[in-house]
């Protein structure tokens, strides 16, 4: 079957007030549109265009590198009115035509749309639903054999109707080409001089061709007008997202208060706490425990890793059986070799660690490059930064760092020296060297006793 798509984006959005069109507002970090195009692409489209209009050129600056087509409806005039705008763009075949703002619609369902489309061989099927809680959807009227005979906006709709109709319209239409030539039909409603899709419903049960309503869960419709709504759906999303991943083998201390990302992968027998956020493209391997608090941002986090409380990690990757944390901060590209340990109060800047490498108190590697099993003692801080430029810092495999020490950049420690506690290091050190840079210790003796009979001889004179 040739199938092209149409979504229907150009709405306002004005009840979510704000400045950003609401097709791009983001639900689990990808904005609603993205989750339609998502659901849809399964069905492998021949193309996907997408009817835009207000913040049409934000919206198309954020998709264009998505293969998808956008024609611009230059005033508001309704669904039915988008629908036209985009017919002219539309191939051959059958139109699955969606909302912009319905992010939780499912590929399963749509393929539910197509089968008993197909099945029936209607020329226009779609989407509904029951659910008395919720206001504002259109109500499919059904004649007394059952047979749809038009959607009735709610708005529009006596009282009486609503108790007796209350199977509501999903907004989710599979139509043929036929269908498409009674668009020209619809007349402008005249209460809200806008031209109602839903019309064509009624349209087409008069001319008796084929046409049905499937109905799918509530949740899979649910579109978002509001900023409350946005969280709803969110939530819904999150649910179903965490809900997969227990399925594939992944624990959640607490999957009400964990977020992961649409796009994010976990392993088998990993491990994740609550108030943990897993966001963009990161993957985290088997058998990983993240503890509770932390933030992984688009990072690629190794088997058996442990991300202790509240560290924060981004664009950076992680080897195997590393230890991250607590409160340590990876920025972006970071590189953590596999066993090595960034512990406490440690921040990793653009740097490589080694393989074993552990820096496990207090420090700074910004610009660096660590070796396997390099020791870096409490407080070491690489000074990569002159105000104007960035240095490197090497420091070579094996090398042991003493706390308390500054790096001055660029400079280069080679392969197993050591560097005293407390040293400012200006200069390379050679390998196997041991740099020291102290100003040598003074002891003054009985210096105490003598302090505190100058002072009472001071007092003894007032
Ligand atoms: C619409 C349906 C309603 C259905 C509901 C499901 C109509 C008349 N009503 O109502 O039966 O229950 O969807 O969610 O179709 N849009 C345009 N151009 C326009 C107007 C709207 O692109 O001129 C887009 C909007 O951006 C939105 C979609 O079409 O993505 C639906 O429009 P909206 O105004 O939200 O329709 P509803 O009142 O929700
Ligand atoms: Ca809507």
């Amino acid at each position: 079957m040739s199938l092209s798509v149409v979504i229907l984006a150009a709405g306002r959005g004005k009840r979510m007030k704000s400045r950003t069109p609401k097709v791009l507002h983001e639900v689990l970090g990808r904005p609603m549109l993205q989750h339609v195009i998502d659901a849809v692409m399964p069905l492998k489209p021949s193309g996907i265009i997408t009817v835009v209009g207000n913040g049409a050129e934000e919206v198309k600056q954020r998709f264009s590198t998505e293969g998808i087509s956008f024609v611009l409806q230059k005033q508001l005039l309704g669904t039915g009115n988008a629908v036209a705008v985009a017919r002219r763009h539309i191939g051959r075949g059958a139109v699955l035509v969606l909302n912009g703002d319905g992010p939780l619609i499912t590929t399963k369902t749509l393929r539910i749309l197509v089968r008993n489309h197909l099945k029936r061989g209607n020329i226009l099927s779609f989407l509904s639903f029951y659910d008395e809680s919720l206001a504002g959807y259109g109500r499919v009227i059904r004649d007394k054999a059952g047979r749809v005979s038009a959607i009735a906006e709610d708005r529009h709709v006596s009282s009486a109707d609503r108790k007796q109709f209350t199977e509501l319209n999903g907004g989710v239409y599979l139509m043929e080409a036929e269908a498409l030539q009674y668009l020209g039909r619809i007349r402008k409603n005249r209460r809200s001089g806008e031209y109602y899709l839903t019309d064509i419903v009624s349209i087409i049960a008069r001319s008796g061709k084929g046409l049905d309503a499937y109905e799918c869960p509530a949740e899979d419709i649910l579109g978002v007008n509001s900023r409350h709504d946005l969280s709803v759906v969110s939530g819904i999303m999150r649910k179903r997202i965490n809900r997969e991943w227990m399925n594939r083998g992944v624990t959640f201390i607490d999957p009400d208060t964990t977020v992961v990302h649409s796009m994010v992968s976990l392993g088998m027998d990993t491990i994740v706490y609550p108030n943990t956020y897993l966001e963009g493209s990161t993957r985290i391997g088997k058998g990983c425990v993240i503890y509770p608090g932390s933030r992984v941002l688009n990072s690629l986090v190794g088997d058996g890793v442990m991300v202790k409380d509240n560290s924060l990690i981004e664009d950076s990757r992680v080897g195997d059986g590393a230890s991250i944390g607590p409160c340590a901060h990876l920025r972006p590209q970071s590189v953590i070799g596999r066993r090595a340990k960034i512990g406490n109060f440690v921040e990793v800047k653009k740097s490589s660690i080694g393989e074993g490498a552990k820096a496990s108190h207090l420090t700074y590697l910004g610009d660096a490059m660590v070796g396997a099993d390099v020791n870096i003692g409490a407080g070491t801080i690489t000074c990569n930064y002159d105000g104007t430029n960035k240095y490197r810092t090497v420091i070579e495999p094996g090398v042991f760092i003493g706390s308390d020490t500054q790096l001055v950049a660029p400079v280069k420690i080679g392969r197993g020296a050591y560097v005293a506690a407390g040293a400012t290091v200006t200069r390379d050190v050679p390998p196997g060297a041991l740099a020291i840079s102290r100003v040598p210790q003074k002891n003054l003796d009985d210096w105490v006793q003598r302090k505190n009979s100058a002072t009472a001889g001071r007092k003894g004179r007032k």
